[in-house]
């Protein structure tokens, strides 16, 4: 044997062994899912729940010259996972012909920084337009056809009935998948969004094509009518006859699913990750009929046309950019069912809003990401404060810095059902957790330093969380709120009435005549590492004789009870 062909021997047994080890390193690291045990979900991440700590990047933000821009706002923010886009423009910039260069990167550098990716898909939909496809399709806008409206104008928005349009995003999008399957073994990407806020704006409610009017007067898919819960209509009756002014809503909800839930499934077959679409909402507090929202895309009026009609979509999530806490909260209930977890993939960073990222844990949510969350333009904010170029992430970090370190803890408490969260209401209403035997009571109207002081008005910024551990023990954290405890009425004694409750801040229950007394046996206070609580010191005297208080630093409590 000459030394060439030596030298070609040994360079292949490296590179197979090489390749080997890289399989055996990430060789059982199962593929992310979804799980779900008595209407609670949980993302199972190498065999165990996780919390998604997300921040979603700016649209414009995935490009090798810009990330540089993102990873510091990520590490800040002690984000655990990254939110950013794939270009259906730059993935596919010729037919048929596909650059991974951004998805390797992406990949690469997430690696680096240690943190997890979820994966916008950019493809037909972005913000009810079609302005991420490539030029060569931008190009053909007869092949690649645009919603018609009752005037018989095209609109800004893509038609579900574009069947060319169709056939290249499954191809796209088969593509990505076939791609990350191959290149992905150590399970860097978590989730993958297939389009982004699918729907259209622009003054129409649906298409009103000539096929599109034909399919309209056709009768209702029986998927839509058992998902609608309409068995009982005639046989054929039309979306009209069905569903009367919501008809048409409804209608363009069923051609957009139908799309988008074809796309999903294509990418599924090949690499099946857990699949998820976005809303852009609409206000939960208002009939909005006619309809003045983003029409047809996943909004909590749909959400069972979407599922009955796309079942390679696993979740229908919500970005929550709503100002009103009724608004939110209402939201985040509608999106929390036996059959979707919820998973909010966008909603404001602001210091009012990150409360609410408890109130999604109460609803056992799989993961939050505020929007917008990296270096890539100036925030407004306040200059001279210090760090203040880091003012607008603050909210945000405050939450994960708290949560980051038990992050597989909450998770996991939260999926086996012994976790509440919650978040304070605009008026700083107490609040009650209950838990068995004991009544978790949680308070507000702590004055906030340097944000709040005596003369302004009480901002509502307090969020709390409780987990039982034992009978009498329980995970306590929170900020800018109090909690205590008090013994609570068993439904035997609730029925039998004559409980009296002392004042909120007041640990007693008298229960039948019996006035009963929590008492502290004992409150650790610590932080989590690798999974295991690090006693730091025991509270006691002012730290625990008005409650157990949380300001705004990362505090974690173990707290043991008894009664007397
Ligand atoms: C919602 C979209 O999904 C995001 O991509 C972004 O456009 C935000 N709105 C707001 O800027």
């Amino acid at each position: 044997m000459n030394a060439a062909k030596l030298v070609i021997i040994v360079v292949l047994l490296l590179f197979t062994y090489i390749n080997a080890s890289a399989q055996l390193k990430h060789r059982g690291k199962s593929i992310p899912r979804l799980v779900h045990k008595e209407g609670r979900h949980a993302l199972l991440v190498d065999g165990a729940p996780y919390l998604i700590l997300g921040a979603q990047s700016n649209n414009s933000s995935d490009w090798p010259a810009i990330l540089p821009k993102v990873w510091p706002a990520i590490e800040y923010l002690h984000a655990n996972t990254l939110e950013t886009p794939i270009y259906w423009e730059q993935l596919e910039p010729k037919p048929g012909q596909f650059d991974y260069s951004e998805v390797d990167l992406l990949l690469n550098q997430a690696r680096q920084h240690h943190v997890h990716l979820v994966l916008l898909w950019f493809g037909t939909w972005k913000n009810g337009s079609q302005h991420y496809m490539p030029e060569w399709m931008k190009l053909e806008s007869k092949r690649y056809f645009r919603v018609v409206n009752k005037e018989g104008e095209y609109v800004d928005s893509p038609s579900p009935f574009a069947p060319a349009s169709l056939d290249a995003d499954k191809k796209a999008f088969a593509a990505l998948m076939k791609h990350l399957k191959e290149k992905d073994s150590e399970r860097t990407v978590l989730m993958v969004q297939v389009e982004n806020e699918a729907g259209t704006w622009g003054g129409t409610t649906r298409d009103y094509s000539p096929e599109a009017n034909k399919l309209f007067e056709a009768p209702v898919p029986p998927e839509v009518l058992q998902g609608m819960d309409k068995t009982s209509v005639t046989p054929g009756a039309n979306w009209e006859t069905v569903f009367g002014p919501e008809a048409e809503v409804y209608f363009h909800a069923w051609a957009i699913a139908k799309y988008v839930g074809q796309v999903a499934a294509v990418g599924k077959a090949i690499y099946p990750l857990p699949i998820y679409v976005n809303a852009a909402l609409h206000d939960p507090l208002t009939p909005e009929v006619p309809v003045n929202y983003e029409s047809g895309g996943p909004t909590d009026n749909v959400i069972s046309i979407w599922k009955a009609e796309a079942p390679a979509i696993d979740i229908e999530a919500p970005d929550i950019y709503l100002p009103g806490t009724d608004q939110y909260l209402k939201t985040i209930a509608a999106y929390h069912r036996p059959d979707n977890a919820l998973f909010i993939p966008e909603t404001f960073g602001s210091n009012r809003s990150a409360r609410f990222f408890f109130s999604a844990l109460g609803l056992q949510a799989i993961g939050y990401s505020p929007f917008g969350l990296d270096y890539t333009w100036a925030h407004p904010t306040t200059p001279g404060e210090p760090d203040w170029k880091s003012a607008f992430f603050e909210p945000t970090a405050e939450n994960y810095r708290l949560i980051a370190p038990m992050m597989r803890e909450i998770a996991r408490l939260n999926y086996e059902g012994k976790l509440q969260a919650t978040a304070e209401l605009d008026d700083g209403s107490p609040q009650i957790l209950h838990f068995g035997d004991w009544d978790a009571v949680v308070t507000y109207k702590f004055r906030r330093w340097p944000m709040e002081n005596a003369s302004q008005k009480h901002e509502p910024l307090g969020r709390a969380l409780v987990a039982q551990l034992g009978a009498d023990e329980f995970l306590v954290t929170g900020i800018d709120c109090s909690v205590d405890f008090r013994p609570a009425a068993t439904p035997e004694e609730q029925k039998a009435g004559g409980i009296v409750f002392g004042a909120d801040q007041e640990p007693s229950a008298k229960i039948g005549g019996k006035w009963i007394h929590r008492q502290f046996l004992r409150v650790e206070d610590g932080h989590y590492k690798n999974g295991v609580f690090k006693f730091e010191r025991i509270l006691n005297g002012d730290q625990t004789d008005y409650g157990l208080r949380f300001t705004s630093a990362p505090e974690v409590l173990h707290v043991a009870l008894a009664t007397y």
